[in-house]
C-alpha cells in the first residue's frame, strides 16, 4: 500500500485527534494539556517523544546520519468560537481559530505512517510540535536555543488555508510571508482649556500630521517594485470636546518582505515622529518592535516539493499563491536550515470551510488532513534521499 493510500485509511483517526484538539484548545505557552495529549499518543505509538520548548514536545523517528525536522505549531488563539458544529470549543474564549488543530493531527499522522518504516529510514525524521506561534517572541526560537535542529539538514512546514480549495497545496519560492512588525508612538503635548490652544501644545495635530506623513513612506521611500505597509491601527487621545489633551498615543504595523525596506521604514518612522513633533512643539517618541522576518523558502527544496505534490494530487493540485502580509515563526527554522513551507488548501463551501483564519467561524475541511499527511510523509521521505546538504 502506498504512503497515500495509507494516509486516506487514517483519516478517521486523523478526524478524532483534530476534533478533540478543537474541542480542548490552549493558549499560546499554556498548551499543557495538549503537551500531554501528544505525549500519550506518541508513545503509543512506540516512540520515545520529549518535552522541549516549555510546552512543547519533539520526537524522532529513525536513525542514522541527516535528518528532516517537520514542524507544527499547536496553540490556538483568545476568540470565542461562534460555530454550531458538536466539536466547537469546550473553552469560553479560546478557539483554534487559524488550523492549528489540523496541523497537530496531521503531523500525529506523519508519525504514525513513518514510525511503521522507521527501521529502514535512510536517516533521521524528527517531528517538532511547536507552542505559541500566535505569540510574540514565538515558540519557534525557544525550541531552536533547546537544540531541535541539531543534526537536520532540511525543514518543513505547512500552514492550512481556507482560501485555497482541499486537493490543491500552495508553493512559493522566496519570500512566503512578510516581516510582521509593531509600533508604538507617543506623543507628548501640553493639555489645557480648548478655548485656549495658545497656552497648549495640541498632541491631536501632531498626532494627525504625522498619521498622514507616514503614509509618505511606502508611497516616496520604497522602491515601487516591492511591496511594503504601513498601518496606524489605533490612535488614542482626549477625554472631552472642551478639553486640548495631554498627549497622544499611535500603534500599528509595519509589513515588508525586504530587509533593508525593513530598516529603512524603521529610520524614517523615527525622523518623522521626531520631527513633525517637534514641528508642532511637542515631543515623539517612536517603539519599533521587530516582529517574525520573513518565511523565505529555498530553490530546490520547494521545487522538490512542487514535483511531490503533482505527483500525489496532480497537476491540478498545485498552486502559485502570492505571498502573505502576515508573519509566521517558521521563518527562525528557515534561517538556520533549507526547506519549505507549504499552503494545504482546506477550502470546502459545503462543509463551511469558507471563513477567513482567525474567524469566530473559521473551520476547515477535514478531507485535507490525509492529503497533509501523505504530503508531508512523501516529501520528508524524498528530503531524506537527498542526503545532507
Ligand atoms: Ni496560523
Amino acid at each position: 500500500m502506498s504512503l497515500v493510500e495509507e494516509a486516506q485509511q487514517l483519516k478517521p483517526q486523523l478526524v478524532q485527534w483534530r476534533r478533540h484538539l478543537h474541542q480542548f484548545p490552549e493558549l499560546s505557552f499554556h498548551e499543557v494539556e495538549t503537551q500531554q495529549y501528544l505525549l500519550d499518543a506518541l508513545s503509543a505509538m512506540g516512540l520515545s517523544p520529549k518535552p522541549i520548548g516549555k510546552t512543547g514536545v519533539a520526537v524522532d523517528i529513525g536513525q542514522g546520519q541527516g535528518g528532516v525536522a517537520i514542524r507544527a505549531d499547536i496553540d490556538a488563539l483568545p476568540l470565542q468560537e461562534e460555530s454550531e458544529h458538536p466539536f466547537r470549543s469546550q473553552r469560553p474564549g479560546v478557539m483554534h481559530a487559524c488550523g492549528h488543530d489540523g496541523h497537530t493531527a496531521i503531523l500525529l499522522g506523519v508519525a504514525k505512517l513513518l514510525s511503521a518504516q522507521a527501521e529502514t529510514l535512510p536517516g533521521r525524521i524528527r517531528l517538532m510540535f511547536q507552542p505559541a506561534e500566535e505569540l510574540m517572541p514565538g515558540g519557534a526560537k525557544l525550541l531552536i536555543a533547546d537544540g531541535v535542529l541539531e543534526d537536520m539538514d532540511r525543514v518543513l512546514g505547512l500552514h492550512l488555508a481556507s482560501d485555497l480549495p482541499t486537493g490543491v497545496v500552495g508553493t512559493i519560492v522566496g519570500p512566503a510571508t512578510a516581516n510582521a512588525d509593531r509600533f508604538t508612538i507617543e506623543i507628548e503635548g501640553r493639555g489645557g482649556h480648548g478655548s485656549q490652544p495658545e497656552r497648549t501644545i495640541d498632541p491631536i495635530v501632531a498626532a494627525a500630521e504625522l498619521v498622514l506623513s507616514l503614509q509618505s513612506i511606502v508611497s516616496r521611500n520604497i522602491s515601487p517594485r516591492h511591496s511594503a505597509v504601513v498601518t496606524v491601527g489605533t490612535l488614542e487621545s482626549g477625554s472631552n470636546f472642551n478639553i486640548i489633551a495631554p498627549r497622544a498615543r499611535l500603534t500599528g504595523t509595519v509589513r515588508t518582505f525586504d530587509a533593508q525596506d525593513r530598516h529603512l521604514i524603521e529610520e524614517r518612522m523615527a525622523a518623522l515622529v521626531t520631527h513633525v513633533s517637534e514641528a508642532h512643539g511637542a515631543e515623539g517618541r517612536l517603539d519599533y518592535i521587530q516582529g517574525y522576518p520573513s518565511v523565505i523558502n529555498s530553490r530546490a527544496e520547494t521545487e522538490l516539493a512542487e514535483h511531490v505534490i503533482t505527483r500525489i494530487l496532480g497537476a491540478n493540485g498545485l498552486a502559485h499563491p502570492e505571498p502573505l502580509m502576515a508573519g509566521e515563526d517558521f521563518s527562525y527554522y528557515l534561517e538556520e536550515l533549507p526547506g519549505t513551507f507549504l499552503n494545504l488548501g482546506c477550502g470546502n463551501p459545503s462543509v463551511g470551510a469558507t471563513y477567513p483564519h482567525h474567524h469566530p467561524k473559521f473551520t476547515l475541511d477535514e478531507d485535507a488532513l490525509p492529503i497533509g499527511v501523505s504530503i508531508l510523509a512523501s516529501l520528508a521521505l524524498e528530503f531524506l534521499m537527498l542526503g545532507q546538504s
